[in-house]
C-alpha cells in the first residue's frame, strides 16, 4: 500500500504519529511529495501497475495548502481518477484522498489504519494477481 504525503501537513502529521508513538498498521510506504498537486495521476496507476494494493493521497486541509491552491486541484483530479479507477476494474475503496495537517498526528494514524484494514479486506489487487499469474506462466514456460 502506497501513501503520498505532501511534505508540509500529512508527512508532519506521519511524523507527528510515529514521534507519538500512536500504533500504525506497517503495511505501507510512504512517498513525500512537497505538495499533494504533485501526485500525478500516473503515478498512482503506475503503482497499481506495480502491484500496490491500495493507494492513499494525504493532503494539507483545504485551505491550508503552502502553494495556496493545490490541495484544490488534487481534489478534482482525483476524483477524476477515481471513475477511471473503477473502470480499470479497481474496487473504489482501493483509493483514498484525505487531508492531514501537520498537528493531526492521530487523525494521520486513524485514517491509515482504516484505509490498509479496508485494503486487506479486498485482498490483492487483480493487477497483482494477474502479473503473478503471468510470472508463474512464464517461469512453467522457461523450465
Ligand atoms: Fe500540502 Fe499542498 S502543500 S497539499
Amino acid at each position: 500500500i502506497i501513501v503520498f504525503c505532501c511534505n508540509w501537513c500529512a508527512y508532519a502529521g506521519a511524523d507527528l504519529a510515529g514521534v507519538s508513538r500512536l500504533p500504525i498498521n506497517p503495511h505501507f510506504r510512504v512517498i513525500r511529495t512537497l505538495c499533494s498537486a504533485r501526485v500525478d495521476p500516473e503515478f498512482i496507476l503506475h503503482a497499481f501497475k506495480k502491484g500496490a494494493d491500495g493507494v492513499m493521497v494525504l493532503g494539507c486541509h483545504p485551505g491550508d495548502c503552502h502553494y495556496i491552491g493545490g490541495n484544490y486541484r488534487t481534489r478534482r483530479r482525483m476524483a477524476l481518477l477515481k471513475i477511471m479507477l473503477r473502470q480499470f476494474g479497481l474496487h473504489k475503496d482501493r483509493f483514498a484522498l484525505q487531508w492531514v495537517s501537520a498537528a493531526e498526528g492521530e487523525r494521520f494514524a486513524r485514517v491509515v489504519n482504516e484505509f490498509v484494514g479496508r485494503v486487506a479486506e479486498l485482498g490483492p489487487s487483480p493487477f497483482r494477481l494477474q502479473a503473478e499469474k503471468k510470472k508463474a506462466a512464464a517461469l512453467a514456460v522457461s523450465r
